[in-house]
């Protein structure tokens, strides 16, 4: 962040309009690291501080009103307060919020609507977080491969657990491949595979077959830019994975809705394993690990003789507020809807690299779904060596022009459309959009001047 050169001037309007956000950002950094309570990412050159949502739509306590295209870090697929989902909390509150007991029907029908349109998920069980939902599933594959090894794509990213932020850069300072604080040998359990390169992730995977128990995968890898796997790849490393005897795990924590069922169906790959998080939980925390039933059942005593050989216990999986919650997103998030979200972002690719072309500069929109990646960059960002040559600066400094317009995000290029937004709000996004490159100078009007960066 800190490399990053952001227009004076626009960081002059950002502060001009956000100083009540500055005074209560500071105030929390005395009591919490980061002046976030979830401490996710940083923001230039403070982070607005929000005082109220409601459907697509932010405000911040300088009263200043945002299109949310954040979604509440990715989770909130139908926007802010969504009535249905509202209504099911509070009822169901009213009552039983936690349990320690088998309860009827919440977690029967959470499971239900899981299993009808998740293709690799014949059983599922719950969790809180992406990441507690990738630990059972790495423990998973290792007590069914008997290997211990883990295989996983190059700037993808997995949730916190020492062996998945093995080589993640947002989860470390300086250059150290393990983050500080995790297990140093927790480099050791991994290994690392270049993304969308079939061939290369083939010798890597065949090279450690023997002691490889999973290789985990984003279909799209979201954090690191919306990029989109080829269908190539993923076939690939399904073929490879079933010869070799490897668990094939699709981390979909991020990816589930860009299709029913999940990124798996738009690909039409299936895997032995599926984490899922963020979005199942219509706004409350919920994460699943589903799959194949003979590898879901090392969680089953009746299965093995009264002792199930993998026990995880999750106190808040399950959650009775959480899976209504669940239920009543899912519930809505109907094929319909998912061509309706997928139709809208396919209009902001198109429009974006529509500028690329109309404006001659390297300006490129990926992704697929309701997930999308803006990128500046002479070759298409595909994996992570394209992405090494992405201007991060002029992608930051658009997204901080975009925030003076009220359009909030991650100020990382990321996009994410929800069920609440539609073509008004898409309209007035593409217009900002091209007045922050104009504003910038990264575009001239044919005619005139010329970009006054270059
Ligand atoms: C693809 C992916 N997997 C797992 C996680 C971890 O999820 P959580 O933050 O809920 O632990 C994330 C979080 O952003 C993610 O993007």
């Amino acid at each position: 962040m800190s490399r990053i050169r952001f227009d004076e001037e626009q960081v002059a309007i950002y502060r001009g309009r956000t100083p009540r956000s500055e005074e209560l950002w500071r105030k929390t950094k005395e009591l919490i690291p980061t002046g976030h309570a979830g401490g996710m990412g940083a923001f230039h050159p403070y982070p607005i501080v929000v005082e109220r949502a409601k459907g697509c739509w932010l405000w911040d306590v300088d009263g200043n009103r945002y299109l949310d295209l954040r979604l509440g870090d990715w989770v909130l697929i139908h926007g802010h307060s969504d009535e249905e989902i509202r209504r099911a909390v509070y009822e169901q509150m009213g009552k039983a919020v936690q349990v320690g007991a088998p309860e009827w029907d919440l977690g029967y029908r959470m499971a239900q609507l899981l299993v009808e349109r998740v293709p690799s998920i014949e059983k599922v069980r719950f969790f809180v977080s992406g990441t507690d939902a990738n630990i059972c599933a790495l423990k998973l594959a290792r007590a069914y491969t008997g290997r211990t090894k883990i295989a996983r794509s190059i700037g993808g990213y997995h949730g916190t657990a020492d062996e998945l932020s093995v080589g993640v850069s947002v989860l470390r300072a300086r250059e150290e491949t393990v983050p500080l604080g995790a297990l140093v040998r927790a480099e050791e359990e991994i290994v690392q595979i270049p993304y969308n390169d079939p061939d290369g992730a083939e010798a890597v995977i065949r090279e450690h077959a023997s002691e490889l128990a999973a290789v985990i995968i984003e279909p799209v890898m979201t954090a690191a830019g919306m990029l989109e796997s080829t269908r190539e790849y993923l076939q690939r490393l399904r073929a490879v994975t079933e010869e070799l005897g490897v668990i094939l795990l699709f981390d979909e924590v991020v990816t589930f809705p860009v299709a029913y069922g999940g990124a798996q169906v738009h690909y039409g790959v299936v895997p032995d394993l599926t984490t899922l998080g963020k979005t199942i939980g219509g706004g409350l925390p919920v994460s699943a690990v589903g799959g194949r039933r003979e590898i879901m059942d090392l969680l089953e005593p009746d299965a093995h003789g009264g002792s199930a050989p993998v026990s995880i216990m999750s106190t808040f999986g399950g959650n009775s507020a959480s899976l209504a919650a669940g239920i009543a997103c899912l519930e809505k998030l109907t094929p319909e809807a998912h061509q309706t979200m997928n139709r809208l972002a396919n209009r902001i690719r198109t429009h974006i690299d529509g500028l690329g072309r109309r404006y001659g500069i390297p300006l490129h929109a990926t992704g697929i779904g309701n997930l999308i990646g803006v990128h500046w960059a002479d070759e298409r960002v595909v994996d992570e060596p394209t992405l090494r040559r992405d201007d991060r600066e002029k992608i930051q400094n658009i997204n901080l022009v975009l925030d003076n317009e009220g359009y909030y995000q991650t100020f990382t290029g990321l996009f994410l459309l929800s069920t609440a937004i539609g073509e008004q709000e898409v309209d007035g996004f593409l217009h900002a959009f091209e007045r922050a490159l104009l504003v910038l100078g990264y575009a001239s009007e044919p005619g005139s001047d010329g970009d006054r960066d270059s």
